[in-house]
């Protein structure tokens, strides 16, 4: 096959996206295909881009707001540029956040019949969107914790959902502009952080217990595994750096605990129209009872993300299970 990386984007989440890129690029790579690796910020990379990203890391805080203002391609047009000079067989999205996952880049390309991998426009849409997607969880009677939405300027003076309580922005990933907030007098300072992200700010009652997480595959559920994290939330720092969280998969719950976040995932990952693999993310509370935190249609793509450990603990190598994603996309477009 040949296969266009699209990685880079301009959210903040950028530096987290090359980081999975180059790692699917290899993959890639090492199972035979032929790939191009495409930085949105840049366009088609050739061989000496691609040698300056080699000791590529990412760093313990997001890209500085004004350097990822300074990328002056949008994703889409970045993207048909690209594409326009190479022909591909499929487009692999590892863009988080913004254009890339928001279903903007999937419009695009479902509108110029081009395959690409994962969940096409709507899903990608509706799981962007936390507000949306909690909706759509509860009208399906799927558990996810209480919340409400408030405009940046316009923060409660009270948390309806007692303390601590959460609050962050509606369509961010990686903990970015998500704080926990102990009483009262902290809520219009977090609102005002999260507000920095979007428009639409969401606080939400917290969940205590354990953080548990699914991968979904070809309409199978993978491996359940756990985050243990020190810090009270899976922070940015938490998540990206070297010991910053321990994720054991298989995770150490009962055998019926295990079917049912498998279950539940499975529900969430069709609730949202998703497609070819996603990972559902949960909270397990003391009483033993699971809530949704979210579903995430591009999740982080190191073999060490938490997909793929989802994916290995399952039996699916990193390679294969980039590469079965990549037919799963051809075999969409037949
Ligand atoms: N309602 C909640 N209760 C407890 N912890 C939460 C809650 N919401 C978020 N968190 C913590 O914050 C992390 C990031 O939240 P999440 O909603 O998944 O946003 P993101 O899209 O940034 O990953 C979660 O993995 C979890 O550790
Ligand atoms: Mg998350």
């Amino acid at each position: 096959m040949k296969v266009a990386v699209v990685f880079g984007g301009s959210s903040e989440e950028r530096d987290v996206s090359i980081a999975s890129g180059l790692q699917v690029i290899n993959a890639l790579r090492a199972r035979g295909h032929e790939v191009l690796p495409v930085d949105t910020a840049q366009g088609a990379l050739d061989a000496r881009d691609e040698q300056r990203l080699r000791d590529f890391q990412v760093l313990e805080t997001p890209p500085e707001a004004g350097a990822l203002a300074a990328i002056e391609t949008s994703v889409p047009v970045a993207v048909h540029g690209a594409l326009q000079l190479h022909e591909v067989d499929v487009v692999f999205i590892v863009l988080h956040g913004g254009a890339g996952e928001d279903g903007s880049l999937q419009a695009l390309l479902e509108v110029s019949a081009i395959p690409f991998t994962g969940s096409g426009r709507v899903g990608s849409t509706l799981a962007m969107d936390k507000d949306v997607a909690k909706q759509i969880l509860r009208a399906a009677g799927l558990p996810t914790a209480d919340w409400m939405m408030c405009r940046p300027d316009a923060p409660p003076a009270e948390s309806p959902f007692g303390y601590p309580l959460i609050v962050k922005p509606n369509a961010q990933g990686s903990t970015v502009g998500l704080s926990l907030v102990k009483s009262a007098g902290d809520i219009a300072a977090a609102v005002e952080l999260a507000g920095r992200f979007g428009a639409e700010v969401m606080l939400e009652a917290f969940i205590p217990g354990r953080e548990l997480t699914v991968g979904i595959l070809d309409g199978q559920p993978l491996a359940v595994g756990e985050i243990i994290v020190d810090a009270e939330i899976f922070d940015y720092r938490s998540k990206y750096q070297q010991g910053g969280a321990r994720e054991v998969f298989p995770a150490e719950i009962s055998d019926a605990q295990t079917r049912a976040v498998q279950a539940l995932g499975l529900q969430v990952h069709e609730a949202l129209k998703l497609r070819h693999f996603s990972r559902v993310d949960f909270r397990l509370d003391p009483a033993g009872q699971l809530w949704i935190l979210e579903a995430n249609t591009v999740p982080g793509m190191t073999a060490m993300s938490l997909l793929p450990q989802s994916a290995q603990a399952a039996g699916i190598a990193f390679d294969e299970l980039c590469e079965r994603i990549c037919r799963l996309a051809l075999e969409q477009s037949r």
